[in-house]
């Protein structure tokens, strides 16, 4: 709920800050609210909402994005394809399974997958940045890892183009797993029962780097959503949302832009825009995209996330720093508009947010019910098993 003083501070300072449109140089006054629906406005409004949506969702009313978004309306999640260079199989998944939970993975032995995937933290840590190696804290917020099958890109960046790539990465990380690809084979193949496992799931003993990647990538495909109160509601139980829910579908298709980029049955384009959250020349300083591809278009851009379980991978953002109705405040005033210090005027790699974020004049009843929409995203919780025991 914004009935947190919170929101509103961060409204006050936002606003505060928002007097110069990086983009274009102009001014631009705060949006003023737009006035609530009495009961009964809201009455009628719900019951017309409750006929349009029973509609199909090609019937649905149009979203407001702009012209040259190739929007995708919400959906069901696909099943999950598995790439013909490794597929799936139940043993590769168990085996998988197992060394997402193997702290043997980390140089020191204590950190495995989990540790910062937790399950029971909706497959992220909570924390604002995780702990690494040694408890230095990384520069990034941990994403869930529920879904990455359906991600066209990995990382906040996009910097891993395969899952099975975003393993290696993270397992050679000096800063996370820290370990070499001689001290993975080695310490699996200490234990019968990897040695056992991986033959089920290659058909041979063979203890190698990529193999220990590919069942790491092959069970993480298998961590999938699409059981939430809204995919029943797409499946045709359209009484599942409630009143509230169902406005806040509705504005957030529309009056509140979040499908400019918020797209498809992942809720996420798979593109790169900069919310203006790159403290650019600041302590925090994070330039994203631009890390990758070292194109000045590209500083503080970061990849979309999903939001599908969004309400229980707080804290959000690439760094950790908000919570929902923070966010939602800030999407309110179109983001903060950060004002060019006069030394930085001519600055090429000056980050210029996106253009499709604009103010959008949404009352405190508005903001409430497109956070309730956001609820209903939410994954029955299920528990997950770690496997019993380190194997032997
Ligand atoms: C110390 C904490 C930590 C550990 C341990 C860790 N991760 Fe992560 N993981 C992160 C952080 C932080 C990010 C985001 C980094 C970035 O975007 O630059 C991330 C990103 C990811 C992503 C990308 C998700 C997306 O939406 O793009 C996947 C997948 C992932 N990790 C899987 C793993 C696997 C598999 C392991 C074990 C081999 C692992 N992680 C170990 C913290 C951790
Ligand atoms: C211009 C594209 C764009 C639009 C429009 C947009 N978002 Fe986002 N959203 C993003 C990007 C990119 C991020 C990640 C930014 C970052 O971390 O720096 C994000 C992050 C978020 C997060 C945090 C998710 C997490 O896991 O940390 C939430 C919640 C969110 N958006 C909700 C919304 C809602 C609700 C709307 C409509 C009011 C909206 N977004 C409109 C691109 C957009």
């Amino acid at each position: 709920m914004l009935s947190s003083r919170s929101g509103f501070l961060v409204v006050a300072i936002l606003t505060a800050f928002a007097v110069e449109d990086q983009a274009s140089g102009q001014n631009e006054a705060p949006p003023r609210a737009r006035p609530p629906r009495t009961e009964t406005a809201r009455g009628e409004w719900v019951a017309s909402l409750r006929d349009r949506y029973a509609q199909p969702p090609a019937e649905w009313p149009a979203p407001h994005v702009e012209r040259d978004v190739a929007w995708r309306e919400l959906g069901r999640l696909p099943p999950v394809e598995h790439p013909g260079d490794n597929p799936h199989s139940p043993a590769k998944e168990q085996l998988g399974k197992s060394l997402f939970f193997e702290p043997r993975l980390s140089a020191s032995g204590e950190m495995a997958c989990a540790t910062c995937h937790d399950p029971d933290l909706a497959w992220a840590d909570g924390r604002t940045v995780s702990f690494g190696h040694l408890r230095k804290p990384l520069a990034r917020n941990a994403p869930t890892i529920r879904n990455v099958a359906f991600q066209p890109s990995l990382f906040w960046d996009g910097r891993a183009a395969s899952i099975e790539a975003q393993v290696e990465a993270v397992l050679l990380n000096p800063a996370e797993m820290h370990v070499t690809p001689e001290h993975v084979v080695k310490v699996l193949s200490d234990s019968a029962r990897y040695r056992e496992m991986f033959t089920q799931a290659f058909g041979d003993p063979e203890i190698t780097f990529d193999r220990t990647a590919q069942a790491l990538a092959c069970f993480q495909r298998t961590v999938v959503g699409g059981h939430s109160r809204f995919d029943r509601f797409l499946a045709g139980d359209r009484a599942v949302l409630t009143d509230q829910e169902l406005i806040g579908l509705d504005l957030f298709r529309r009056e509140a832009r979040c499908m400019n980029c918020h797209h498809g049955p992942l809720f996420s384009d798979g593109q790169f825009h900069d919310l203006g959250l790159s403290y650019y020349g600041r302590s925090l300083e994070d330039l994203g995209r631009f890390e990758v591809t070292h194109e000045a278009a590209d500083v503080g851009r970061f990849r979309t996330p999903s939001l599908r379980d969004v309400t229980r991978t707080r804290p959000l953002m690439h760094n950790g720093l908000f919570e929902l109705s923070g966010v939602l405040a800030m999407y309110n005033v179109g983001m903060v508009a950060i004002k060019r210090p006069a030394h930085q005027h001519d600055d090429p790699l000056f980050p210029v947010k996106s253009p499709l974020l604009k103010p959008l004049g949404l009352n405190r009843q508005d903001l409430a019910d497109l956070e309730a929409f956001l609820g209903a995203l939410e994954e029955p919780r299920r528990r997950v098993r770690p496997p019993s025991a380190a194997p032997q």
